[in-house]
């Protein structure tokens, strides 16, 4: 008698052997950023606002995409990430999910969408996941944000939690480097060990001294990702608009620029508008007849 021989389950898709350069299609998970620091690997984070963009940086390799509240000040002509809302963040944030197949995408949680409490938090982050399909939500604070990454996480949604300088909290510290001093270092490395107790998946460390940066990172078994935050973090994180060039105005000195975008783009609406004024465009060739 012959025994039907099922097929060998399909193997699950192999996960890219490095986040960055790795030859995976899947999406990236948090659970690729755990094993990746157990690795050892450094991987690059960049924010993104739309779909377009976002597809741009998926095909060039960026694992893990945050569409940060950022958005206020680099797309959506706000002075600071506060106005932002849960509507705006949920908009760009399909958006983005929708221009990407393989970068985890990351939702910021806005301010006052979270603030009140873990049953507000979990209500933003569920919204979130479900109508923009973010794979993780990210929200500021260590030991004040406590129960709200507790609930989320228990909830099973993953959770990003950012420390040092938190632009949502503008009006109480203004911009600057952050955790300076003994009792502010000790703050920091309290506020990483909570969220990481709470199950946050990876800690964000905005404008933190270098050294402390990387004492957090050397305590942690969760990735830490620097912004003006030294060399020593497990991830780097650039707001993209400032890395390409695009944002006017100085630059804070842990920005890198890459590309000029703003002259480029300049130029090139110069050019167009020279050929129309001066009937040099458009040509036969971008005519129909
Ligand atoms: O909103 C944002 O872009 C951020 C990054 C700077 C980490 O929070």
């Amino acid at each position: 008698m012959t025994h039907a021989v099922s097929p060998a389950r399909e193997p699950a898709q192999a996960a890219s052997p490095t986040l960055y350069g790795g030859t995976g299609t899947r999406r990236i998970t948090v659970r690729d950023l755990t094993l990746a620091k157990e690795r050892g690997e450094k991987w690059p984070m960049l924010t993104a606002y739309d779909a377009m963009t976002a597809s741009v940086f998926d095909e060039a390799g960026i694992p893990v995409m945050l569409v940060g509240d950022s958005m206020g000040n680099c797309h959506l002509g706000y002075e600071t990430t506060v106005p932002v809302t849960m509507d705006e963040m949920t908009l760009l944030s399909a958006a983005v999910v929708r221009g990407t197949s393989r970068a985890l995408i990351i939702g910021d949680l806005p301010f006052g969408s979270y603030q009140e409490g873990a049953v507000q938090a979990l209500r933003s982050a569920t919204r979130l996941v479900k109508e923009a399909g973010v794979g993780a939500v990210k929200l500021e604070g260590g030991e004040r944000s406590l129960a709200q990454t507790e609930l989320i996480v228990q909830s099973g949604i993953p959770v990003m939690s950012h420390l040092g300088l938190t632009p949502q909290s503008v009006n109480a510290m203004g911009y600057r480097v952050q955790g300076r001093g003994d009792e502010a270092a000790h703050q920091l490395l309290r506020d990483a060990k909570a969220a990481q107790d709470a199950g946050a998946f990876a800690v964000v460390l905005e404008l933190v001294p270098a050294e402390l940066a990387a004492e957090v990172t050397r305590s942690l078994h969760i990735p830490t990702v620097g912004i003006g935050a030294g060399s020593e973090c497990d991830a780097q994180v650039l707001v993209w608009t400032d890395m390409m060039g695009l944002t006017g105005g100085k630059m804070p000195k842990f920005v890198k620029q890459y590309a000029n975008l703003r002259r480029t783009m300049g130029d090139a609406a110069k050019a167009f508008a020279e050929d129309v004024v001066g009937g040099t465009f458009p040509q036969a060739e971008h005519a129909f007849h």
